[in-house]
């Protein structure tokens, strides 16, 4: 009997901690090290980016001012959204909205590529998604299927089709040109980063020739296990991959952030809410390139 007991204190105590934990956020940081392993030191200095995915309308004080002021307090040269911010309902819009301006007035610059949630509200009704995205354009810079250079750093942000977030199952190579919508990168000498929402179809994002793709969407798994990683994903598949951290893509990095946020499952366990710091070369110097 008294093992039961023990059992059910421990499932307590477990259940506790997973919601409990959905209110922590932590700091998880990527050397120029980490993220341009070919590169030289750079002479040219670092541009700092922090990430943010997944908020889903997560609230971390009024107004979020705790997550904002974490932000700020990293001194950012450029914040990525990478999608979900809201979770598709146009009463939504007003949180996203709070978020967006409380960035403006911390002198924060912001880039955004929408998630299949942003994605979703265009289905709801054309009137709202017009609305949401007149809103956030008027001072965040919208990177959906388009390209922009930041210091010595392009960036792309990919859109990627509402369906393919629903046909997972399907043979997803034959009708997602991820290439054709954002195009490639071209070999002008910096630092290549796209923004993917969902890192699942990463290997289809390799003819872009990005040295970076940055995506969420996971959730961290939402549950971690100890050398097992992500138990479940946000469509509550078991065992997703690549739910969290950095990886090896092709001849670049991803990078997947396990968010800050939660929706469905109102929990998460060893998964703490992240934001992602990330030291970034401003110009490619090829350790090869430079004078004996
Ligand atoms: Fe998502």
């Amino acid at each position: 009997m008294i093992v039961v007991w023990i059992l059910l204190g421990l499932i307590l105590l477990a259940m506790t901690v997973a919601v409990v934990e959905t209110r922590i956020l932590r700091v998880t940081r990527y050397s120029a090290l980490e993220l341009a392993p070919g590169l030289a030191a750079s002479q040219n200095g670092m541009t700092r980016i922090v990430v943010v995915s997944d908020l889903h309308c997560t609230g971390f004080g009024r107004g979020n001012r705790r997550l904002i002021d974490m932000i700020a307090k990293e001194k950012p040269d450029l914040l990525i959204v990478a999608g979900d911010v809201i979770n598709s309902r146009p009463c939504d819009i007003k949180y996203s909205k709070e978020f967006f301006d409380g960035l403006k007035a911390s002198g924060i610059e912001t880039c955004y590529v929408f998630g299949n949630h942003e994605q979703k509200l265009s289905l709801i009704g054309e009137e709202e998604f017009n609305a949401y995205v007149n809103e956030m354009s008027s001072h965040v810079r919208i990177v959906n299927n388009d390209t922009f250079i930041f210091g010595g750093i392009t960036i792309k942000g990919l859109l990627i089709p509402l369906r393919m977030y629903r046909d997972r199952l399907s043979n997803i190579e034959t009708y997602f040109d991820a290439t054709e919508l954002v195009g490639r990168f071209e070999d002008d000498g910096n630092y290549h980063i796209l923004i993917a929402h969902d890192p699942t179809f990463a290997s289809m994002y390799r003819d872009i020739g990005a040295d970076l793709i940055i995506g969420g969407h996971l959730h961290g798994g939402i549950i971690r296990l100890p050398f097992i990683g992500g138990l479940i994903s946000p469509r509550h598949r078991l065992f997703p991959r690549r739910t969290k951290g950095l990886f090896d893509e092709g001849k670049g990095k991803l990078l997947v952030t396990g968010g800050v946020g939660w929706h469905a499952l109102p929990f998460r366990f060893l998964n703490d809410p992240e934001i992602c710091v990330l030291e970034i070369p401003q110009k490619k110097s090829l350790a090869s390139d430079e004078p004996e």
